[in-house]
């Protein structure tokens, strides 16, 4: 008995955490990792990240899991029956509604970089990169922000695709596929990293990312380290709850938490070597902003043969790395409608016009809205474009907010037995609580109150 069951176990063991890799891994591991890094003075930014990962990320990811797989619902459903069950405030149940305004604003700015993803997809199918010097891949790029029949067609095509899986529930095909493609590409950020040990810039691109640096540190590294570190995870907005309800009885969460983290913490860092490979061989400039990737990834497939096929390839494998992300950011929202009893399809077209209507705004940040600074009026904020507000205040404030909450109800709202079950063992949900009680929940209220000081 127990072995006819054993690879039937196993296979759904796997399927959890390829699951929850799909919806981790996306841009911001190979977009936003690379430019924030870049922003932030390379080894300054990324030791305090992965610091954050281990620290932060992944014990707020096992307390969101966990509230999922006791509550055995979504994250609305979830929180409000345990917060009753529990004898919590009914409050508890506005995390939920907070972490969809989150993934919102979020998906707003996602589903814009998706779309320059897509078109990058046609452009190197077509041919466009070939034979270009690395400052014209960069002038390329430039002009690309300015063409906007372009931009918002792939913005718009992105956001279709995004919201027509939403709207006819999430497809099991679609998981099939990205649980087929993913590895290859890992296979490919391989293939890639390989290769840029083979360029001038490679040992300097090491030096910058890994060999510590304290003068280039700075409160905006800490801050930006902590934001992707949940960024990245898809940690902080409840999205995760909703994977905890369905979680296998017998897998244990804590080993799955860390396989993804591991799995998604390898895609940035192959991304980023690759990446910054390109940079210091080609005298580029690593603070090159949200164009960093595409700038470089062209340069730097131009030195592996057969170049634009593999360039492509890559397109192709990030742009379905960054639809399952996306489908992740949209279903809570669209859930949380689908429990108000709306029909399914009017909720997907509804959150999915909101989002379209703000991406467009952020999208024209390069253009036509360069100079509209909507929180111009706070010091801080100054000189901000709305695509950077989107790209930086959710994730660096908003996620490690909603993370000390949630962090705060498993820890404190539910029963210790339910912490032993979800976390398999006492041991495990000693040392969680421990971890989370003594040094998550103060290291986040830290960052965030010495942020707002500093403001
Ligand atoms: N983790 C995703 C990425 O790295 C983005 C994301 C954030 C998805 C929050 C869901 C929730 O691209």
């Amino acid at each position: 008995m127990a072995d006819t069951h054993t690879p039937v176990r196993w296979q759904s063991r796997r399927a959890f955490i390829l699951a929850v890799t799909g919806a981790a891994v996306g841009l911001g591991n190979i977009w936003r990792f690379p430019y924030i890094t870049g922003e932030n003075g390379g080894s300054a930014f990324l030791l305090q990240y992965v610091a954050f990962i281990v620290l932060l990320g992944l014990p707020v990811m096992m307390a969101e899991i966990m509230i999922g797989r006791t509550g055995r619902a979504g994250p609305l459903a979830a929180l409000t029956q345990l917060a009753r069950d529990n004898g919590r405030s009914r409050q508890w149940s506005k995390l939920a509604v907070f972490g969809g305004l989150t993934l919102f604003l979020i998906l707003s700015f996602y589903a814009v970089v998706s779309g320059w993803s897509l078109a990058y997809l046609g452009k190197s199918i077509n041919g466009d990169f070939v034979g270009l010097a690395a400052a014209d891949v960069g002038a390329q790029f430039n002009g690309f922000l300015q063409d906007l029949p372009l931009m918002l067609g792939c913005h718009l095509a992105f956001l279709l695709m995004t919201m027509l899986v939403v709207a006819r529930g999430v497809s099991a095909g679609l998981e099939k596929l990205n649980n087929l493609l993913m590895p290859l590409l890992y296979l490919l950020l391989l293939l890639l990293a390989g290769f840029a040990a083979t360029t001038p810039g490679f040992g300097e691109a090491l030096h910058w990312l890994f060999w510590p640096n304290p003068e280039a540190l700075s409160w905006q590294a800490t801050l930006d380290a902590m934001g992707h570190a949940f960024f990245t995870l898809a940690v902080g907005a409840c999205a995760l709850m909703a994977y905890g309800a369905y979680m296998p009885e017998e897998q244990s969460l804590p080993r799955a938490a860390v396989a993804v983290a591991v799995l998604d913490v390898v895609v940035a860092l192959l991304a980023g070597i690759a990446i910054f490979a390109v940079v210091f061989s080609h005298g580029m400039e690593p603070a090159g902003g949200p164009g960093l990737m595409f700038v470089t990834l062209p340069v730097a497939f131009a030195e592996v043969p057969g170049g634009s096929l593999w360039l492509s390839a890559f397109f192709v494998l990030l742009v379905l790395a960054t639809w399952t992300s996306s489908i992740n950011l949209a279903e809570p929202l669209v859930a949380m409608l689908v429990d108000k009893q709306w029909p399914r399809p009017l909720a997907a077209a509804v959150v999915g016009g909101c989002v379209w209507m703000l991406g467009v705004l952020a999208a024209l940040s390069f253009s036509l809205l360069s100079d509209w600074h909507p929180l111009g009026f706070i010091a801080v904020f100054d000189g901000k474009t709305l695509f950077d507000l989107l790209t930086s205040i959710p994730p660096d404030l908003f996620l490690p907010l909603g993370g000390l909450f949630i962090a705060w109800f498993a820890a404190r709202g539910l029963t210790t037995e339910q912490i032993e079950t979800a976390l398999g063992s006492a041991f495990m949900a000693r040392l969680w609580r421990v971890v989370v009680m003594w040094v998550s929940i103060p290291m986040l209220l830290a960052v965030l109150l010495i942020t707002l000081y500093r403001w």
